[in-house]
């Protein structure tokens, strides 16, 4: 999987900067995004923008020289193009624009996902974005492929791509299929890709390297977005590029340690013992019941955030026992 572009995705509430550190030092990712940055009717403050991209302080990279490209949400085309613009001159490694997120708050406002059923409006926000934004600097798309129903995924991807963007991820879903599981269509992303004249990133649910493989044969993409997998294997990304090992269970404790490690660096006001039991709920995907779920369920029990981490490590020991 030599030409293989591997992308970490965005993920609002979970994959913030302590967690793309992480993630992007285990693993090689091309780039990775941030949460959404939702926008009004006015420019984003700068504040803002470095709360949820802290990255921005340091070249709009990761720890690991990993580019981040800033997320942004809205539906106003100047004022999406002023606030891509600023996030630029603040050091974004890229600008990519949410026209895919479900949230029902995000969808009364015309924001996300609503926006897919004004394609014309779609395009316009793009084109705005585009002219505002250095050429050096890439400009991506995400869209899901319809609100309703995918009855109109083609004309949706071909307002984007001739908007002048240079890349688009589709997410094989409708926002009415939310993240139900078999509901992901790869054969429309790879309708997509056959039109397409810049990138398509095909995304949703690659949570192994094969079904990797068989979403690359599938949509024909050379592109890869990997989001709930990447949380459920932390190496995921190795695996799927290079065939590396899954991560041992020690190894997955190890990186719950390195996270804490990094939220403290990152947040050190912020609730680690919620993080950490939100990390845990993503791990125990793919580590058995003895070790994560279980783990889970105990520090779910703790009452402080020393307790569950010596939690951690003794469960760990106890599985590992148990193995020999
Ligand atoms: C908790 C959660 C938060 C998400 N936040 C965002 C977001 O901020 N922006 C975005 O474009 N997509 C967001 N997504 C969608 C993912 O980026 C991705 O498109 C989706 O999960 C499908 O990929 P997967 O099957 O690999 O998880 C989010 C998904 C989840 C589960």
């Amino acid at each position: 999987m030599n030409a293989l572009k591997l992308v970490l995705a965005p993920m609002d509430g979970v994959l913030d900067a302590p967690l793309r550190h992480v993630l992007t030092k285990i693993n090689f990712y091309d780039y990775c995004e941030s949460e959404f940055v939702r926008i009004t009717d006015i420019t984003v403050p700068a504040g803002v923008l470095l709360k949820k991209v802290p990255e921005l302080s340091s070249g709009g990279r990761t720890d690991s020289g990993t580019p981040v490209y800033v997320q942004l949400l809205g539906q106003y085309p100047e004022v999406m193009a002023s606030s891509a613009a600023l996030a630029c001159r603040m050091g974004a490694a890229g600008i990519d624009l949410n026209f895919g997120c479900p949230a029902k708050q995000v969808n009364k406002s015309n924001g996300g996902a609503a926006l897919l059923k004004t394609p014309d409006l779609i395009a316009e926000i793009c084109r705005a974005v585009r002219d505002s934004v250095p050429e050096n600097i890439p400009v991506t798309a995400k869209m899901r492929l319809g609100y309703d129903s995918a009855d109109h995924f083609l004309e949706i991807a071909e307002k984007i791509y001739s908007s002048g963007v240079d890349a688009l991820c589709v997410h094989g879903r409708t926002k009415a299929d939310g993240y139900l599981p078999d509901t992901v269509r790869w054969d429309l992303i790879g309708e997509i890709r056959k039109l397409c004249p810049v990138p398509v990133i095909a995304n949703g649910d690659i949570f192994d390297r094969i079904s990797a493989e068989k979403c690359i044969f599938v949509t024909g993409c050379s592109m890869l977005m990997l989001a709930r997998g990447a949380l459920y294997l932390p190496n995921l990304a190795n695996v799927i590029r290079n065939g590396e090992e899954p991560f041992s269970y020690e190894q997955m404790v190890e990186t719950v340690h390195e996270f804490i490690a990094a939220f403290r660096r990152f947040s050190p006001e912020g609730n680690i013992f919620a993080r950490m039991k939100q990390f845990l709920s993503y791990l125990r995907e793919y580590y058995n019941e003895l070790t994560a779920n279980e783990i889970f369920k105990r520090v779910c029990r703790c009452s402080s955030e020393d307790e569950a981490l010596a939690l951690l490590d003794s469960t760990v020991a106890e599985v590992m026992k148990g193995e020999e």
